[in-house]
């Protein structure tokens, strides 16, 4: 959507995938605090998004939507000023359809009243789902929403949680800034492999203004290894997803800070060239050895290698597989290891790769390709 907003995916906290519906202010407000306390907003996390259930059950009198008077009593605009205070932005969640999926008034039918109401809050981002919608194509449903968010004047990202729903990279890159590509993720090992798959066929239709979101990072919640979890994160990065974190940010254990606050892994994602990476190479036993890659500024690659066999083995990329002629020499940059790989690699590279990890690389090749100019 051309609206001036994510030039890059966008990065920050949502509250669903830890909290659900255990919300109110102050878990908000102390989330915006170890936000920054943390050194998360430093690197990029600046988006502080409430999920459902912030609502109360009914419209006022007026027919506006109310805050929760038992969860978040003192309102969204004073929240939404706590976290502007920290130089942070306010997410807020809402459905087109009836209702939310938690049976929150939803926004069909209102959509112009409550843009207004959430710009009037100073609200920063929208998050829009899909439930209770009548059977109406998403298709239809989801552009009155973007317009009310853009007839407010306010900059509001808008971000379209359709599921996948009638296969949203085809039309939403001219509704909105991110569109969800499957359904929801769990914290598991299966749902984010499976999902990473989903969202990849979409590849060719993201790019600056508009990003596939294949759904918010379970780092940190304790239903994968240390493995994997680096492995989503780094997934995740080279997709150009959004970096959406789903944990509670106010208890992060050294690990997932150390994953989480991965300054090089993060700039891949936020590279302005906004391509993004896809899976180039399969190998093994159920295409269990894999390369996803994509390229970056400056004729540089991300590159991860990604073990999704049962037990470690050691992957080699070809540089076919990259669109390098073989004998072009590559520098190459562990992500993870914050290392120079020692010595060019030409024509191919192998690293031994632990069960379920990934490695993260930036390939720089030193001699240009003729046909490259
Ligand atoms: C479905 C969405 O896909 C989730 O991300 C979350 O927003 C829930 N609804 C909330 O009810």
């Amino acid at each position: 959507l051309n609206n001036g907003l994510a030039l890059t995916p966008q990065m920050g906290w949502n509250s669903w995938n830890f909290f659900a519906c255990n919300i109110n202010e102050t878990v908000i407000k102390e989330t915006a605090d170890a936000l920054i306390s943390t050194g998360l907003a430093d690197l990029g996390y600046d988006y502080v998004n409430i999920d459902d259930c912030w609502s109360a059950l009914t419209r006022n009198s007026k027919g506006q939507l109310v805050p929760d008077p038992k969860t978040f009593l003192s309102g969204i605009k004073a929240i939404a000023d706590y976290v502007h205070g920290k130089g942070l932005k306010l997410g807020i969640y809402s459905d087109a359809g009836i209702f939310t999926c938690q049976v929150r008034p939803g926004s069909i039918f209102h959509e112009n009243d409550d843009a207004e109401l959430f710009a009037s809050w100073g609200v920063d981002y929208l998050k829009y789902d899909n439930c209770f919608n009548l059977g109406i194509k998403p298709k239809e449903r989801y552009p009155p929403m973007r317009d009310a968010l853009n007839a407010t004047g306010r900059a509001i990202f808008y971000s379209l949680c359709e599921w996948g729903v009638d296969d949203p990279a085809l039309w939403a890159g001219k509704v909105g800034n991110s569109w969800r590509t499957t359904d929801d993720i769990n914290d598991s090992w299966a749902s984010m492999t499976s999902i990473a798959d989903l969202n990849d066929k979409w590849a060719a239709y993201a790019g600056p203004g508009g990003w596939n979101d294949p759904d918010m990072l379970e780092v940190g919640n304790g239903g994968m290894t240390y493995q994997e979890y680096r492995a989503h994160f780094s997934i995740w990065a080279l997709m150009k997803a959004p970096l959406l974190i789903g944990c509670d940010v106010r208890n992060l254990t050294a690990e997932t800070f150390e994953i989480l606050s991965n300054k090089e892994v993060i700039a891949v994602n936020q590279d302005p060239l906004g391509v993004q990476g896809r899976k180039v190479q399969v190998t093994g036993t159920d295409d269990c050895r894999q390369v996803w890659a994509g390229p970056l500024t400056g004729h540089r690659l991300a590159v991860g290698l990604w073990n999704r066999c049962s037990k470690a083995a050691t992957i080699t990329v070809a540089w076919g597989a990259l669109g390098l002629e073989s004998s072009t020499s590559v520098s190459v940059r562990d992500l993870w290891k914050h290392e120079d790989v020692s010595g060019d690699a030409v024509a191919s590279f192998s690293a031994r790769v632990d069960v379920h990890s990934c490695e993260m690389y930036i390939f720089t090749p030193l001699t240009v390709s003729h046909y490259e100019v």
